[in-house]
C-alpha cells in the first residue's frame, strides 16, 4: 500500500518536473535519488507499475484530478479522429450504492468478498465508457481512451480497474434508471466501467505476462 502511494507521489513529482525521482521531503531508497529522471523513465515506470486496484479509500477522487484524467482520455488517438466514445463519470454515492444493491440481488455471493462495500471494487468514483453499437473503431478507440485515463490516474497516485463485469448488471432491467441517468447518446452501448480511487490495502502484484506473444518477424 505504502509502495503504491509512494510510487504515485514519486511519479507525480517526477512528471511535474521531469526531474528528480523524489523530492527532498520524502524518503527515497532508489539508487537514482538525486538524479534527473528522463521522460522515458517516467513514462515507462508509470506504465509498468500500473496495476488493477481492487480496494479503495472511501473518499471520491478529487474532481480537478478527474478532469485531468478525462482530458488525457480524450487525447487518445481515435480512427479518423471520430472520438467514438462517451464517458460518464459518477461519484454520487446513491448511484454507486443503488447499482451495488442490484448487483447483490443478482449475485448474493458478492457480499462474501473480503471488505465488500460496493460492486465497483469499493471504488468511490466510476467512469462508464460507451461507444456506438455500430462502429468500425468504437471499441478500439474506447480501449485507447480507457488506458490513457488509467495511466494518467496512476501518475497522480489514483488507482483504477477496468470492470467488464459491470456491463451485464447495468444492462439488466433493474438498472434501467441508472442507465438513463448516464444519458448515453442514442445508439450507444456500455462497453466497460472503470473504477477510480485512492488505493487502500496491499499493493497488487503484477500478473505474469507472456513475452512470447510479441516478437519481430524477419
Ligand atoms: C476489458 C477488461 C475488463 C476487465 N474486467 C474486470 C472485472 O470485471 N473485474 C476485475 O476485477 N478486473 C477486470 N479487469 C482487470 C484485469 O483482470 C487486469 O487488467 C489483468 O488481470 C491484468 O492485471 P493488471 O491490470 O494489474 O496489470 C478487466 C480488464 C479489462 C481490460
Amino acid at each position: 500500500m505504502k509502495a503504491i502511494i509512494k510510487s504515485g507521489i514519486t511519479l507525480m513529482a517526477a512528471i511535474a518536473t521531469i526531474g528528480c525521482c523524489c523530492n527532498k521531503e520524502q524518503e527515497c531508497n532508489k539508487e537514482c535519488c538525486g538524479e534527473e529522471l528522463s521522460k522515458e523513465q517516467v513514462v515507462t515506470e508509470n506504465i509498468l507499475t500500473r496495476r488493477s486496484v481492487r480496494d479503495y479509500k472511501p473518499e471520491a477522487v478529487d474532481r480537478e484530478q478527474m478532469a485531468k484524467v478525462i482530458e488525457c482520455g480524450i487525447y487518445a488517438p481515435s480512427a479518423m479522429n471520430k472520438q467514438t466514445w462517451a464517458v460518464r463519470v459518477v461519484d454520487a454515492p446513491d448511484f454507486i450504492e443503488g447499482v451495488t444493491a442490484i448487483a447483490v440481488e443478482q449475485m448474493p455471493q458478492l457480499k462474501e468478498q473480503p471488505n465488500f462495500r460496493n460492486f465497483f471494487r469499493n471504488a468511490p468514483t466510476v467512469a462508464f465508457i460507451a461507444c456506438p453499437e455500430e462502429s468500425y473503431s468504437g471499441e478500439y478507440d474506447c480501449g485507447l481512451l480507457s488506458e490513457n485515463m488509467m495511466l494518467s490516474a496512476w501518475s497522480m497516485g489514483i488507482g483504477s480497474c477496468c470492470l467488464g463485469s459491470v456491463v451485464p448488471v447495468m444492462n439488466s432491467e433493474a438498472a434501467k434508471p441508472y442507465m438513463e441517468r448516464l444519458q448515453l447518446p442514442e445508439g450507444y452501448k456500455l462497453l466497460v466501467a472503470i473504477a477510480f480511487g485512492y488505493p487502500a490495502g496491499d499493493a497488487p502484484v503484477a500478473p505474469e505476462r507472456d513475452a512470447t506473444k510479441a516478437y519481430y518477424v524477419e
